[in-house]
């Protein structure tokens, strides 16, 4: 059965471990593993802006081997001028892998049933899940570890990046809480999903309007823009609710001393998050960004070795 991933969820665990104790390990070596050699293309196709996920993805397939194949989303115009099914079935006898950021996670389902080749979710209205990995991967460098860690994430917590913490945060046995004005908290069903995994890995997820409850004691701090893509419509209606759950100094001093700020970027500094944190010395941030390309070659392997990647470099 072909692997892909959709959604945080789609690893369990351990799957979510071995992802990650690979992508360290193609960190401290980038160019041991060429599970794309041929070269072997990816599609990486964008219905919406990206910069990072273009780039992290791009160098990251070269690296491993293979060749990334930008398709222009406008231009090919899946649901547009074909069916996602049709489109799917076209790319499968292409590339080896088919990478998409687009708005519905319904058509990426779609794409992955047909193609005959994992399909990586490379960010949907929904859910964020490489991302995800690249952030943790930040955390466990930062903290040595993730089980136990509390993270609060605050700000639009109704996107993609909400959802994928309350998944990703409670499957590597972390508790998540979300903080966000009324109208911008997860869905209860995300919730109570990360609630049931919780219940599998000693995570939790829980619902904290109050910013400043939120943030008391974690030793993560995760924000992110008030307006995500496709949402420009609302831009000024947001930063009227939003104000207090702003990533400020004052209110990332109620988190554990050495606490880490994560930011998935682009920033809007002022907005969702001061310069002065932002940019100060309990950021993340560069490091996150970076740590795409190692995440993402690391999801790549796994999917395209069924689950069973072989191990690479030496030992950490
Ligand atoms: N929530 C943001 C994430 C950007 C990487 C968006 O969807 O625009």
């Amino acid at each position: 059965m072909t692997l892909h991933f959709l959604r945080d969820d789609d690893l369990g665990p351990e799957q979510q471990a071995q992802v990650l104790d690979l992508a360290a390990a193609m960190k401290r070596a980038p160019y041991d593993a060429k599970p794309l050699v041929g070269p072997q293309s990816v599609a990486m196709i964008f219905d919406k802006p990206t910069l990072r996920t273009q780039t992290s993805f791009g160098a990251g397939i070269a690296e491993l081997g293979g060749n990334p194949l930008l398709v222009e989303g406008r231009l090919a115009g899946i649901g547009i001028r074909e069916s996602v099914e049709d489109v799917a079935r076209v790319l499968g006898g292409q590339v080896s892998a088919v990478v998409w950021r687009t708005f519905h996670q319904s058509d990426l389902e779609l794409m992955a049933a047909h193609s005959g080749v994992p399909v990586v979710n490379a960010l949907t209205d929904d859910f964020h899940p490489c991302q995800l990995i690249a952030d943790l991967l930040t955390v466990r460098e930062r903290c040595g570890g993730l089980a136990g860690l509390t993270v609060a994430f605050v700000g639009d917590a109704a996107c993609n990046m909400g959802n994928s913490w309350l998944l990703a945060g409670t499957t590597a046995g972390m508790h998540v809480r979300v903080s966000a004005p009324e109208g911008f908290m997860p869905a209860p069903e995300m919730i109570q999903r990360a609630t049931e995994i919780g219940a599998t890995t000693g995570g939790s997820a829980l619902a904290v309007p109050d910013p400043v409850k939120a943030v008391a004691g974690a030793d993560v701090v995760v924000t992110d823009t008030w307006i995500s893509m496709g949402k420009e419509n609302e831009e000024q209606a947001r930063e009227v609710v939003f104000g207090d759950w702003s990533l400020t100094a004052d209110l990332l001093a109620h988190a554990a001393p050495d606490a880490v700020v994560l930011h998935c970027l682009p920033a809007y500094r002022g907005k969702e998050i001061t310069a002065e944190v932002l940019d100060g010395p309990q950021s993340a941030v560069w490091d996150e960004a970076e740590n795409r390309r190692h995440a993402q070659k690391a999801v790549l392997a796994f999917l395209l070795a069924d689950g069973a990647p072989p191990p690479v470099g030496g030992d950490p």
